[in-house]
């Protein structure tokens, strides 16, 4: 730098001239960091630049650059990661445990593309990863956007942080115009010992286990952290592509491979579920010597065409699953049973256990599941575990498969206190008082209080800002807690009028224990910015038993807006007619979720809640996919009779995708019914009401353009 005199002296054209130089500078040093990985001026230079920088900008705020370098990755911005909103969403996979599992995937695939028992159907098979998934975006063969998977549709920009991982290729010569290759980032064994060794002597966080290290390492505000821990990338998938990348799975990983990038020497091509469940124990026996933490095999269908036919279901791939191993085990003292009071009122016990780790992590709580499974009995009143009761007290078995919640397996009578007490399982709401009733047929004990339980209610507002719902920035659920107890958020809406009723908001805010000026103004901000909601979260928050997030989304996609959902909910609450049968056609809703969504959404309390908190709301519409040109676009089409060319599933997914309304029965409403041979009342109905009638050749012909 030609001169470097005190900020204060800078007059504001030599100010200029200096932040113009040092944009020039830090922008270099950036490039050849991550680009090059070959940095030119060492860590304190460039800190010491861009303090400089930032003091500069700060005596002369209108002279901040539009490409100014503190907005820059590598300065640890507080805001945290922008967003990315994946061109194709990022799925999760269907869970296989056994070999029963594994044959029942083959007989769904076979059954859904109507593949004949003579026919081979190859699937690939390669380890299950235990990291995090990060899909990279690559345009003229340069990657330009990296993403974690968040939930699904939007996830974090980390683009910086993935230029630094070496197994990632920055530039792809002779890639397509645009290639998104998805894979796993995870960490090797021993770069994890020598992480914590070296976290734990200079005094940082020390990671439970490698999965952990890697999701902490890459989600770093400063890339420059992320590039001294060593993570690796093995790719498996792919997004948005220009081009086809092979017409199998095994070419296309073969192509990624020849791009540049890791993939697993695990996968295997196997003729059926014998050769995947053989690849499957041969894994497994492998898993103690591999370098990296897997959970379990993955199994793919080879055949690209056969995958687009298969397609999705609402969050996973009819064409995959993972067949996860069995889960890890555990003993350790089962110190109290606690009853929990969940959003829709269950009772569940949980136990307290003195802390035990399975499979790499401490677990000190687990699931009991519910009050017959401590008496040692299942569902249908059989014994389970020869009977055993489970005790506070009692040497416990624990266990944990994957992410989902440590559960008790089994206890160890001759451990047993002498003084151990039969648990008796409460039958009033230990949080509110009220009875807590157990319906014929449920499982379950639930408290009768509603929305005057104080648990419930709790519940209800942490699954209603929870990640999938609501998401709101700086109010989770220890938040939720603290404005419960001061009773300032007693139902959503009040969330939504916080500011308002509190003129003073602000300054009462700020007020309590871990509030300043800033977080507060933050989270009046995140709220208003929620304002704006899409249907299916919306559903999805309003924690109807039942309605999970993937039937919220396939109910918004069905109505596609608040008004028409709230309208066929009124017009369905007697549980027959035309509106109750179209939500009941719906994939993946039942009667139990239809009444239980009709029911819930006609309680009046429940109701005016739900009215005061949509008044707060612009609900957006869910739009619906590019039917553009689509010739069934909005009409309402049945199938019956026999389809030779394609499954009923098939032809019914096929035609949602094209935008027609599936339904089970023929009415004035519908606009076309394709009947295949053997078709009965429903073609006659047809004919009477006048609607217009295809076989199948005829439907496939008028479909056959788009
Ligand atoms: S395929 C459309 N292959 O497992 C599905 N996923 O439980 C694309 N994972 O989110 C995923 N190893 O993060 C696939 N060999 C593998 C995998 C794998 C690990 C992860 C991935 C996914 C999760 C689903």
């Amino acid at each position: 730098m030609a001169s470097l005199r005190s900020i204060e002296e800078l007059d504001e054209t030599s100010a200029k001239a200096e932040l113009a130089q040092l944009s020039k500078i830090l922008q270099q040093a950036n490039l050849a960091y991550h680009g090059q990985d070959a940095p030119e001026i060492s860590d304190a230079e460039y800190d010491a630049l861009k303090r400089r920088n930032a003091a500069i900008e700060e005596r002369f705020p209108a002279l901040k650059r539009a490409d100014s370098p503190s907005d820059q990755v590598g300065a640890a911005p507080a805001e945290g990661f922008s967003k990315v909103t994946h061109a194709i969403s990022m799925l999760s996979l269907s869970n296989a445990f056994d070999a029963d599992d594994i044959t029942d995937f083959d007989t769904r695939v076979r059954k859904y593309l109507g593949t004949s028992e003579d026919d081979t159907l190859t699937y690939t098979a390669e380890p299950k990863i235990d990291g995090l998934s990060l899909s990279l975006r690559y345009e003229n063969g340069r990657l330009i956007q990296a993403a974690t998977r968040g939930d699904g549709s939007v996830g974090e920009n980390v683009t910086a942080n993935a230029r630094t991982i070496s197994d990632i290729p920055e530039n792809i010569p002779g890639a397509h115009d645009v290639l998104e290759v998805r894979g796993e980032v995870y960490m090797s064994h021993p770069d994890f010992e020598a992480l914590n060794t070296r976290q734990s002597e200079s005094g940082g966080k020390v990671f439970a286990n490698p999965r952990n290290a890697a999701a902490g390492s890459l989600r770093q505000l400063d890339a420059r952290i992320t590039k001294s821990r060593p993570l690796r990338f093995f790719a498996y998938a792919w997004g948005a592509l220009s081009e086809p990348l092979a017409k199998t799975q095994m070419d296309a990983i073969a192509r990624l491979a020849a791009f540049g990038f890791s993939v697993n020497p695990l996968t295997k091509l196997c003729a059926g579920p014998q050769e995947m469940l053989e690849h499957y124990t041969q894994i497994e026996e492998m898993r103690a010597t591999l370098e990296y933490d897997i959970d379990g095999v993955v199994y793919k269908v080879n055949d690209l065409t056969l995958q687009e036919r298969l397609g999705f279901r609402s969050t996973t791939p009819r064409w995959a699953t993972a067949h996860k191993f069995p889960a890890e085990l555990a003993w350790t003292r089962l110190e109290a049973i606690d009853i929990q009071v969940g959003r829709t009122g269950a009772l569940s016990p949980v136990a307290r256990l003195s802390p035990v780790t399975v499979g790499g992590v401490v677990v000190s709580n687990a699931t009991l599941h519910n009050e017959d499974y401590i008496a040692g009995r299942d569902s249908k009143g059989e014994t389970i575990r020869e009977g055993k009761d489970i005790r506070a007290g009692d040497w416990v078995q624990v266990y944990r498969a994957g992410d989902v919640i440590p559960k008790v397996a089994d206890v160890d009578l001759s451990k047993r206190p002498n003084d151990a007490e039969r648990f008796v399982f409460p039958t009033v709401c230990p949080q509110c008082g009220s009875d807590a009733i157990r319906e014929e047929g449920d499982a379950v004990r639930r408290c009768t209080g509603g929305l005057i339980c104080p648990a419930q209610a709790v519940e209800k507002l942490k699954h209603f800002v929870s990640r999938a719902a609501f998401d709101i920035e700086g109010l989770g659920a220890k938040q939720v807690e603290q404005f419960y107890a001061d009773q300032w958020i007693k139902e959503p809406a009040d969330i939504f009028t916080l500011r308002a009723r509190f003129s003073d908001g602000l300054q009462q805010l700020k007020n309590r224990e871990g509030w300043g000026e800033k977080s507060a103004t933050n989270l009046f901000d995140a709220i208003d910015e929620k304002r704006q909601i899409p249907l299916p979260r919306l559903i999805f928050s309003l924690g109807i038993r039942h309605v999970g997030e993937a039937a919220s989304n396939m109910i918004a996609l069905h109505y596609g807006s608040w008004e028409n959902f709230d309208a066929a909910m009124r017009a369905a609450v007697d549980q027959s007619g035309d509106a109750w049968d179209d939500l009941n056609a719906i994939d993946g809703v039942g009667t139990v979720m239809a009444s239980s969504l009709t029911q819930t959404l006609a309680q009046p309390a429940e109701r005016a809640s739900i009215d005061r908190l949509v008044a707060e709301l612009t609900v957006q519409p869910v739009e619906r996919p590019d039917t553009q040109g689509s010739p069934v676009a909005g009409k309402t089409v049945v199938f019956t009779g026999t389809l030779e060319k394609m499954t009923r599933a098939e032809a019914k997914a096929r035609a949602e995708r094209l935008g027609a309304k599936v339904s089970g029965s023929v009415s004035a409403k519908t606009d076309l019914l394709v009947a295949g041979p053997g078709a009965g009342s429903k073609a006659k109905k047809a004919a009477d009401l006048g609607i217009e009638t295809l076989d199948e050749d005829g439907w496939l012909a008028l479909i056959s353009d788009i």
